[in-house]
């Protein structure tokens, strides 16, 4: 592949090709999963008034699942945010922008957040049965929604074009949901890096929709023992600390 190498994680490489972003996944990643990411994909693409690259292609090349996506020329807003420390607040109040732009669609064939979750809760060791348990009728008793959840929504996913436009990656995680939760999701990703970000991210987002910052925090701990479920061992420690939180409310 005259291709050039652009990210590589644990379980796949990304490949720029002209003018095709291609996903190759490592020889072991499960089938249904890169199939399920190309077909979120498609399903976020299809809701329209979403900024998305198109998925093109799924293919198997030397022997590994691969998607290809259009290519969106850019930097990520991470790289922005590293390389003008000045301009946070205003990236800030883009992303939150860009998020509550997602979180105003309607998806009705993906998956259900609190089914996800549910199932994900059951799956983590490092908690105890009783947190668990307690965590899954808290999950429950949350109110049922269904606005468009990213589900990884974080700097590293978003591709700011030369015009200042903004293109949202990776949907792999997408569902049906409550605003809030994909909210405290992006809280604690930003937590996991720098907690002044976080902070300014719940601000921003709260001031703007009217939400009440203690609601958003009612699914810190569900949203963080959900987390836990991807085993990214530098994450353990915090989110560990956040799901446990659970125990004294
Ligand atoms: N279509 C694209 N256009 C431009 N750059 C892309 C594209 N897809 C991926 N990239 C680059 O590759 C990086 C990783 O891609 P992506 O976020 O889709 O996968 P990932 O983060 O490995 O997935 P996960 O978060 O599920 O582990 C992005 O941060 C971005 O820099
Ligand atoms: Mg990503």
């Amino acid at each position: 592949m005259a291709a050039e190498l652009i990210a590589t994680t644990a379980t796949k490489k990304v490949y720029r090709d002209g003018d095709k972003a291609i996903k190759v996944f490592n020889a072991d990643f499960p089938k249904a999963e890169v199939l399920n990411e190309a077909l979120i994909t498609a399903r976020v693409e299809e809701t329209g008034g979403i900024d998305v690259p198109k998925v093109l292609e799924v293919g198997v090349f030397e022997g590994k699942w691969s998607i290809t996506f259009d290519f969106i020329e850019g930097k990520t807003l991470q790289q922005l945010m590293d390389e003008n420390p000045d301009k946070l607040a205003e990236y800030m109040e883009q992303m939150v922008d860009l998020h509550l732009n997602i979180l105003s669609k309607h998806c009705p064939l993906l998956n259900k957040l609190k089914d996800k979750m549910s199932r994900q809760i059951l799956e983590i060791d490092e908690l105890s049965d009783i947190t668990r348990y307690d965590m899954r009728t808290k999950l429950d008793s949350m109110p049922k929604h269904t606005k468009l959840c990213h589900g990884d929504f974080n700097p590293t996913n978003i591709v700011v074009r030369e015009d200042g436009s903004m293109c949202v990656l990776d949907w792999v995680h997408a569902t049906q949901g409550n605003a809030s939760a994909d909210v405290a999701r992006t809280y604690l990703l930003f937590c996991l890096q720098d907690q002044k970000k976080a902070d300014m991210y719940m601000d921003i987002f709260c001031k703007k929709t009217g939400t009440a910052k203690k609601y958003v925090q009612t699914w810190l701990p569900i949203v963080a023992a959900a987390q836990l479920s991807k085993k990214r061992p530098e994450e353990v420690e915090l989110l560990q600390k956040w799901a446990n939180v659970c125990d004294y409310q």
